[in-house]
Formats: structure tokens, sequence, C-alpha cells
């Protein structure tokens, strides 16, 4: 049985895989239920739109059905352990999404869980974002192996997810962020010794991470959570705004991602994110798909295409 609370959970391979898959799926839509009689169990914490309605949504498409929680209502680790919830939920349920503040609980939940763990999103990752985003730019890049994405902004769950799952794929992560908003020290030691191609690379200048992007991807400056540093994120992010000036100083042909909800004004301009470089929408509707072929892969219902053996491209060094 296998859980996904970090991108880092699967192997390169099966990262292109679960990618391969999608996109053969969406391709090939067939009106199968191969989840029918399967129930599933999503547990928020946090706010969510797409999360839980891709989700959802999916889980219906595939025949099973889902039942939403709000941590309060569960009360998560307060009415009952952590331990008792999991141990308790996996007696009704074929997998369990959370959406939780703090990592620990979706570790520590996937520890007595009998059944799959999907994390939803947590203050350190947004695993199933990152699936879904690597599929948008699988459709739009072809081979990723080499390619540059350019991250501008806050080193957050978003952040952390895509730098995976980019030295996983041998696409080169070049991130403009303060220097005190940066990841923790070891974060990029460890995933270069775990994929030594990995290209990791922090930059000052958002103007220096785009000039030869591929992708241009940013996300709030303020997570759910961090609400009361809003007023310093401002001042600390105000250089590092994804607008048309910005975009200018990219290759027409690069393409702007942004997970949403954004904030409009602050990390992107509404001319960006309405603009014609923009992919946000068919970004959020590849959520659905990377997780039904997830969800399908976590039961057991769907081998992953082997990935052709293909040395990771190594990007000369610009
Ligand atoms: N991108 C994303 O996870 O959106 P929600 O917070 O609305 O689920
Ligand atoms: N970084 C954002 C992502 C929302 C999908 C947050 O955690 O609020």
């Amino acid at each position: 049985m296998r859980h996904l609370l970090s991108l880092g959970d699967l192997s390169a391979a099966e990262l292109q895989g679960l990618i391969q898959a999608t996109v053969q799926r969406k391709k090939r839509p067939r009106p199968t239920t191969p989840l029918r009689g399967s129930v599933f169990a999503l547990i928020f914490e946090k706010p969510s739109l797409r999360t839980r309605v891709s989700f959802e949504a999916g889980m219906a498409r595939l025949g099973g059905t889902s039942i939403f929680l709000t941590g309060q209502e569960v009360g998560l680790g307060v009415r009952e352990s952590l331990a008792d919830c999991a141990r308790t939920l996996s007696q009704y349920v074929q997998a369990i999404v959370l959406r939780v503040y703090r990592h620990e609980v979706v570790e520590e939940l996937a520890r007595h869980a009998h059944v799959p763990v999907i994390n939803g999103l947590s203050d350190r990752e947004h695993p199933c974002q990152a699936l879904g985003d690597f599929v948008t730019m699988t459709e739009l890049l072809g081979e990723l192996s080499g390619k540059t994405l350019a991250f501008i902004g806050d080193s957050n769950n978003i952040a952390r997810s895509l730098a995976i799952g980019c030295a996983m794929l041998g696409m080169r992560w070049r991130h403009a962020c303060p220097e005190a908003f940066r990841f923790e020290p070891g974060f990029f030691a460890a995933l270069q010794a775990r994929f030594p191609e990995a290209q990791l690379q922090y930059v000052d200048e958002p103007a220096e991470a785009v000039r030869q992007a591929d992708i241009i991807y940013t996300d709030v400056w303020t997570s759910m959570g961090q609400e009361n540093e809003q007023a310093q994120r401002r001042q600390a992010f105000a250089r590092y705004r994804v607008d048309s000036d910005l975009l200018r100083l990219a290759p027409p042909s690069a393409r702007v991602m942004h997970c949403l909800p954004a904030h409009r004004g602050e990390e992107i301009t509404d001319e960006v994110l309405d603009g014609p470089q923009s992919v946000v929408f068919a970004q959020a509707a590849n959520r659905m798909y990377a997780q039904e072929t997830l969800l399908l892969w976590l039961l057991g219902k769907l081998p992953l295409p082997v990935p052709k053996r293909r040395p990771v491209r190594r990007p000369a060094r610009r």
C-alpha cells in the first residue's frame, strides 16, 4: 500500500508514469467506472475550491462516492488521537485525502492508516497540484527534461513540490525569491544527492529567472495559515510580481502558470493572468485528470506505463 504525502514519495519513473498515463487517459476517455463501490473520505482543515471539487468530481466520474468533512467536525487530533482517527476511517473508506495546517498531521495519519492517504495540501507540500502541473507542462512542451521552470515568489508548499518534481524530471529550477524566504538550508542539497542531474538555482532578480524560461510560475505571497505575516510579506515580495513588464523579458513562447487562487494585483496582474500566455484554467482542469490517475494507481486499478529509458539531458549551462 502506498501513500502520497510528498511528490518525492514517488520514484522518478512512477512520476513519469503517472504523467504519461494521465495524458493518455485524457486522449482516450473511457466511460468505465472502475471505482464503483469505493468510498473516499476528504478531511479539510482549510478552505478549498479546486482540490475538493476536482477530487470529488473525479471520484464520482470513476464510479466512487466521497464524504467531505472539515477538520473541525472531525476534531482531528483533538477529539481523539490521529492514530485512532486513521484506524477508524480505514474501516469505512478506500482512501483518505487530507488538507492540513501541519504536515506532521498527514504523516501521523498515514502511519496508522490501512488505506492510502493523499496529501491534498499541507504547509510543506501540495503534491497533487504539482502532479497536475507536470501533466499540463508535458502537454505544452512535450519532453520536460532540459526545460526551464522559473518560479517567482515564496518557497511555499507549491514551490517545494514543484522543485522536487523538477529535480526528478530533469527540469531546470530557477527561483527568484527574497533571501529571507528561501527553502530551509539543505533542501536543494538533499534533492541534488538523490537526483544528481538536478539543476536547482536561486536568482536575485525575477528578470534573471524568466529570461530563458519555458514556464513562469507564481503563487500567493501569503499562504493559508500565514495571514498574520501578510503586511511583512507584501513588503518583502513587492519586487516579485509577475506583470507584463516582466513577461516581456521572457521568450514569447513562455507560458504562465499559477495554482490558484490568485491574489490579483499582488503576485500577478490581471493582464498576465487573463493574457494569451496564461494557461491557468487548463492547469486547473488537469488537477482532476491527474488525481483520477493517481487514485486508480493507488487502488491497484491501473498499471503505469513504463517510461522510455532515456538519459536525463543536462541543459547546457547558461
Ligand atoms: N490550487 C488549489 O489547491 O486550489 P484550492 O485551494 O482551491 O483547492
Ligand atoms: N500556497 C498556497 C496554495 C493554495 C492552493 C496556500 O497554501 O495557501
